[in-house]
């Protein structure tokens, strides 16, 4: 069973076919600039290009930066105001005339993961945390998905966790990795103290330079990075909506 992944970001829209069998892309993945603003319309537009570019006949999986229930984005954290209350899902299943469906990006990054990458056979309680423009969430009990979890909004002295420890705040304020990590050290401890989970994943761009700061790490939870990195969103989307669509 094969099927198109798509990841909605700030600033790219990438895509590849991924058989599900294996995890694998199918074809070189496909990378465009996102439209700015970034509306509904003008992002449909992108991933109808996308489906068009692939030739692609079957369904299709996007991620997207927002809370996701039935189609519908209920935040807008980091994208255009104008998503929220939208049901973003019916709209690309009618420009690309297919059935797609819509999920949170860190939701289809810790999927990916778990299925293939750092979290495969972990039991227990799996966190992935995706450190980019925002900072993005994924609890699992036993490789089971709580959808929608939004502990990149946690407060952590009066401020969104995302303003301290995403990897933005780390590039806007010129943080060393030492600085940053001590920040990221806090956000991991708290919510260590809320949840206990036995393992942690760091996602997003950064954690390709894992060894830069998780030996600076001091929660207790063992922390590993993200192995499938920047294709997770991609692989995730592909997965969920292989098994929500039942492609
Ligand atoms: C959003 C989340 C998203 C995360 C990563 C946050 O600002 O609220 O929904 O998963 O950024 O993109």
């Amino acid at each position: 069973m094969d099927v198109l992944g798509i990841d909605i970001g700030g600033s790219g829209i990438k895509g590849a076919p991924v058989s599900l069998a294996s995890g694998e892309f199918l074809a070189e993945r496909h990378r465009i600039e996102t439209p700015q603003p970034a509306t509904p319309d003008a992002v449909a537009q992108v991933v109808n290009n996308l489906v068009q570019h692939f030739a692609w006949q079957g369904a299709v999986g996007c991620t997207f930066p927002a809370v996701i229930k039935r189609g519908v984005s209920y935040t807008a954290a980091n994208v255009d105001e104008s998503w929220i209350g939208f049901n973003g899902e019916q709209l690309l299943s009618e420009v690309c005339q297919r059935p797609v469906l819509l999920l949170n990006d860190a939701d289809a990054a810790g999927l990916a993961e778990v299925r293939y990458g750092a979290g495969k056979d972990q039991q227990g309680m799996v966190i992935m945390i995706t450190l980019g423009t925002g900072i993005g969430s994924a609890i699992f009990v036993n490789g089971v998905l709580v959808p929608n979890t939004e502990f990149g909004h946690l407060k952590i002295r009066g401020k969104d966790a995302e303003d301290r420890a995403s990897d933005r705040a780390r590039k806007e304020k010129e943080w060393s990795f030492r600085k940053w990590s001590a920040r990221l050290s806090e956000y991991l401890q708290e919510m260590e103290a809320l949840f206990w989970p036995d393992l942690f994943i760091i996602g997003g761009g950064v954690s390709k330079k894992h060894e830069k700061f998780l030996p600076l790490l001091t929660c207790r939870t063992p922390v590993v990075p993200a192995q499938l990195q920047n294709d997770a969103g991609i692989v995730g989307a592909a997965l969920a909506a292989g098994a929500l669509l039942r492609v």
